[in-house]
This record gives structure tokens, sequence and C-alpha cells, in this order.
């Protein structure tokens, strides 16, 4: 099978996963289970769910204790987005080919959302103790999400983003701190938690933070490239929001064809670090590969 098809195949699961851990529309507070499921719904890869399901797969995970985690990983994850969409933030008015949702349901609702949708990440991903009340990985995987979404992590890396705005003393260091941490870090929260709750070792679950710590960074240089070279109607979101911004990027630091290697490079070399496991997961490797040539 296309891994494209592949890659189809498994969207459709992980949504039919997320939908189960969506809150009803209903009560005085309605608007705002509206404004998490719009934002949730309107899309999106689902590339983290999937790469912790994969890792989970990769070291022989079985259970379905892995599915509020991919669920709650989502929600994070369109959180940072609703957020990142701001108008205090990047401002922009397009995401997963609709409108953001302050654009739909207000500045004040954009804002609640986000809190919303990342308080009940962690409503949902606690559910896995309802699956296996007695599974002490669980409580280690919660701590893995925890700090990855936070100051160490997620946020800390869209802080120094949004103080580092036409930022004339940018430092290649200081760029990667940026992605490492603001992109990086949930996608080594997702790799992570699939590999520990798989029950992985210790010197397992460092390589996969190191493979994630790779991906995730060719993935926000592809994401620099895409805003540069796409179009809002392949992207869904807007084109040109880096520029706007006045961010620097790894396109403006480093210029396109370096960027676009060094895509390649790190995309490479995660899945040589990920081949030098006894355990393998072809699909896995493959979907590495592929993001190096996204258009989306
Ligand atoms: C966008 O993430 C934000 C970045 C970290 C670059 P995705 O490109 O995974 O967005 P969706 O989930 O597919 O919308
Ligand atoms: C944001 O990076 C990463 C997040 C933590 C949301 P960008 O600002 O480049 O993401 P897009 O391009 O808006 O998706
Ligand atoms: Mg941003
Ligand atoms: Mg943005
Ligand atoms: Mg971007």
């Amino acid at each position: 099978m296309e891994i494209k098809t592949e890659i189809a195949a498994r969207v459709e699961q992980i949504e039919t996963i997320i939908r189960q851990y969506l809150p009803m529309e209903e009560g005085y507070q309605k608007t705002i289970f509206e404004a998490m499921n719009y934002s949730i719904l309107a899309g999106g890869k689902r590339l983290r769910p999937m790469l912790m399901q994969e890792t989970y797969r990769l070291f022989g995970g079985k259970s379905k204790v892995i599915e509020p985690f991919m669920a709650a990983m989502e929600m994070i994850h369109t959180y940072s987005l609703v957020h990142d969409d701001l108008p205090a933030m990047d401002n922009d008015e397009y995401r997963r080919g609709k409108k953001t949702t302050h654009a739909v349901y207000g500045e004040a609702m954009g804002i609640l959302a986000g809190d919303a949708l990342l308080n009940y990440a962690f409503e949902t991903a606690t559910k896995a103790f309802e699956l296996e009340p007695d599974n002490i990985r669980i409580g280690k995987a919660l701590r893995v999400l925890a700090t990855k979404a936070g100051v160490y992590g997620m946020v800390g890396g869209q802080v120094v983003d949004v103080e580092s705005e036409q930022d004339a003393a940018m430092t290649k260091e200081k760029l990667d701190f940026i992605y490492e941490l603001k992109t990086g870090a949930l996608i080594e929260a997702s790799m992570l938690i699939g590999a520990i709750l798989a029950g992985a070792t210790k010197n397992e679950q460092k390589v996969i933070e190191d493979v994630a710590k790779e991906v995730g960074l060719a993935f926000q240089i592809q994401d620099d490239i895409l805003d540069v070279t796409s179009t809002l109607e392949v992207l869904g979101k807007p084109i040109g929001s880096d520029e706007k911004n006045h961010k620097i990027t790894y396109v403006t630091y480093e210029g396109i064809e370096k960027s676009k290697a060094d895509v390649v490079r790190l995309s490479e070399s995660a899945v040589a670090h990920m081949d030098s496991l006894v355990v393998q997961n072809e699909f896995l490797r493959e979907l590495i590969l592929y993001l190096i040539a996204r258009e989306k």
C-alpha cells in the first residue's frame, strides 16, 4: 500500500479515537464546547497522535491505554495553535483550511477555548487510569505530557519565539532552542509517551527522545519553508505569516536551500537513530521520511 493511503487510513482511526473524548455541546457554557470542538475537528494531519501510536506499536504496545493520551496530545497541540493564531501572537485568520477559532468565536472565547483544551487534555489523559488503575507507567506518561507542554517545553519555546521578533542578535543556537521547544517538545512527548506506555527501557526512551528531537526540528524547518513557498489553499493557513510578524526563521537565517538540505539531513539522521534499535516499525520509518517532502 502507498504510504499516503496508509496515512489516510490511520488518520481516520485517530479521528474516531479523538471524537470519543470530545465534550457534549450542552449547558450554559455550551459556547466553549462548540469552540473546542470547532478547533479540534477542523482537520489537521494528526501527526502527534500518529507518532505516539506508532512508537507504542514499535515497542510492542497493544492496549487501549494509549488512546486517551493520543486524544490528549491532539488537544494540547490544538490549544497551542488556537493561542498561536490570536491577535496578540501571530494574528492569523485561517487554520486547517477554516477561519481561526478567535475569528469565529471572538478573542475572549479563543483564549478560553485554548485554556479549555489544555485542561481537558489532562482530564482526558487521566481517564487512562479507568482503563488500567494499577498501571504505574500512566503516571510517568502524565509527567512527560505536563513537562513537555509547559515552560520547559512548548510554552517556553513560544515565549522566546515572541520575544525574538526582529532580534538582530539571533544566533543559530537560540534558533535551535526555540524550535526544539516550541515544536520539538510536543513531538518528543508524543513519541516518548508511546515508548513509556509500551514499556521501553530507559535506554530505548533516550533513543526515541533523540529521534523525536530531530523529527521536530525538521518539521518546524519544513513549516518555515512552506510559509514561504506554499499557498493558503494547499496549506490551510496563511502563507507569509512569519514575514508579517518579522520572525527570524530558518529560511531567513540560513536560506532556503540550506533549510531544505537540513530537513533531509535531520530526517535521515532520525531514521538512522531509530534503525539502531532492535525493534522496528516500517510504517513509522516511512512516515518520518515522507514528512521531508510534505506539502502541508
Ligand atoms: C503546526 O503543526 C504548528 C507547528 C508546530 C509547525 P501541524 O503542521 O502539525 O498542524 P496540523 O495539526 O496539521 O494542523
Ligand atoms: C508555532 O510555530 C508552533 C506552536 C507551538 C503553535 P508557527 O507559528 O510557525 O506555527 P504555524 O505556522 O502558525 O502553524
Ligand atoms: Mg507562532
Ligand atoms: Mg503561527
Ligand atoms: Mg509557521
